[in-house]
């Protein structure tokens, strides 16, 4: 067998621990790196040292990539993204139940046809790449195909990714609607086929407590109890048009969270988009089954749900992810995330450090996804899926650049100025899979 073997040397910077709230990080939750070498060797890191020490250790004749004068952290993760909704980005108009009748609802029936879900799944990926992001958790559409041809681009590239088929048994166009069981069946078919192949992980995924019937939330509970290897998504307290419809829908839940943990569907696999509108009590009953918000900024102001209470989470010892949640969020770019979500923070009195920021898009959402002993890390063992990031990317990044005196004031600058001109390259499975064009 060959060994496929290569090194970078760039500054690094990897998180080993949450780093706090403070201006500085908590001692021990950082790696940096100013002048590293990674090295990369079957898809893995081999080693991450300064590289200086590590040089002397290194086979004759390995490729070394200089990027000094770069920064490299582990790729981005998005917590909570739709695929399908790729080119219903910025429609204009109203909030969520409208946007999802006027726009989504209508765009996602086009998912019906394997050739348009093979286009959007490459096109979509491209994107995230391009913008840093080397895994996430993803809505396809209610139909199969549109499943298939999400794991099977993902698989062709060698991405980590998260997908799950969007079950819908009422309140949507009939083109879209699952047959309460046949739903199922279609689930357990795709697990089959995709769940713990290569790099593929299955996540469940009603869409949210309206468009499922009992019946459908509680056999998607079955599901997650018969395997505790599965992930599961959906959408949770977005929006207050959403909760009045959900009060009148679930008469015998006591709030909106009752109707998923009554089909069992709140785990430490479980990821719950927005979580904007719940109270100190519900919060600590999601810590409690060691579930996670994802916190999508962009779409929380672009549909008007409402600012995400960050601390309020943390207090309750409840894990945030950070997502784009596009097509409801404007950006699909990571940095882009970080920008809106210090901004929501900023209304609250809740500043976002940049520590916080990079933290919660690398090891943060790793960990909360389980899924930090394969990625989030830039650490021996874990794969090579990371960014090569150019701080200097514009003329004015460059001035802002030059101004920087500390590592925080660089990452800060890039987390409110940068946007994917910053990724000068993505890599994933060991391999470079974005250059930005010059
Ligand atoms: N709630 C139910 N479906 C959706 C969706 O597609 N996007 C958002 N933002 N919220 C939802
Ligand atoms: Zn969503």
């Amino acid at each position: 067998t060959t060994i496929d073997s290569r090194l970078l040397r760039a500054e690094l910077l990897s998180f080993e621990a949450d780093p706090g709230e403070g201006d500085t990080p908590a001692a021990g939750s950082i790696r940096h790196i100013p002048d590293g070498a990674l090295w990369l060797e079957n898809g893995r890191i081999r080693a991450m040292d300064d590289y200086a020490r590590l040089a002397p250790e290194l086979p004759d004749g390995i490729e070394v990539i200089d990027h000094r004068g770069k920064l490299v952290m582990p790729g981005f993760i998005d917590s909570h993204v739709h695929y399908v909704q790729l080119e219903i980005m910025a429609s204009y108009g109203r909030q969520l139940l409208d946007w999802l009748n006027d726009y989504t609802f209508p765009e996602e029936c086009r998912f019906a046809r394997r050739e348009h879900a093979e286009a959007l799944s490459d096109a979509f990926l491209d994107e995230l790449l391009r913008a840093g992001t080397t895994t996430a958790q993803v809505f396809c559409s209610s139909h199969p195909v549109s499943v298939d041809a999400f794991f099977g681009a993902s698989q062709r590239r060698g991405l980590r990714m998260l997908a799950g088929k969007v079950l819908m048994d009422r309140h949507a166009p009939e083109a879209l609607c699952d047959a309460t069981e046949g739903g199922i069946r279609d689930t357990e078919r795709l697990i089959g086929d995709w769940h713990g192949k290569g790099r593929l992980g299955y996540s469940l995924t009603p869409r949210f407590a309206p468009t499922s019937t009992r019946a459908q939330l509680d056999a998607t509970g079955g599901l997650m109890r018969n395997d505790s290897s599965l992930w599961l998504q959906t959408h949770l307290a977005e929006n207050t048009g959403e909760l009045d419809w959900v009060a009148e829908l679930f008469p015998g839940s006591r709030d909106y969270l009752a109707v998923y943990e009554q089909s069992g569907l709140v785990g430490p696999r479980s990821t719950f988009a927005h979580g904007i509108h719940l109270d100190q009590e519900m919060r600590g009953r999601l810590a409690e089954r060691g579930a996670n918000l994802a916190f999508c900024p962009s779409s929380n102001m672009f549909l008007g749900s409402g600012l995400f209470d960050r601390l309020a989470a943390r207090e309750a010892g409840l894990a945030i992810t950070y997502a784009s949640d596009v097509g409801g969020g404007t950006d699909l770019s990571g940095l882009a995330t970080l920008k809106a979500a210090y901004q929501v923070g900023q209304l609250r009195g809740q500043p976002l450090t940049a520590w916080q920021g990079f933290f919660g898009l690398t090891l943060g959402n790793a960990r909360a996804l389980s899924l930090d002993d394969r990625i989030g890390r830039l650490a021996p063992g874990l794969e090579a899926d990371f960014v090569v990031l150019d701080p200097a990317a514009t003329p004015l990044l460059a001035r802002r650049h030059a101004r920087c005196q500390t590592l925080a004031e660089r990452l800060f600058a890039m987390m409110m100025l940068g946007d994917d001109r910053t990724v000068l390259e993505t890599w994933a499975d060991g391999r470079r899979q974005h250059r930005r064009e010059p």
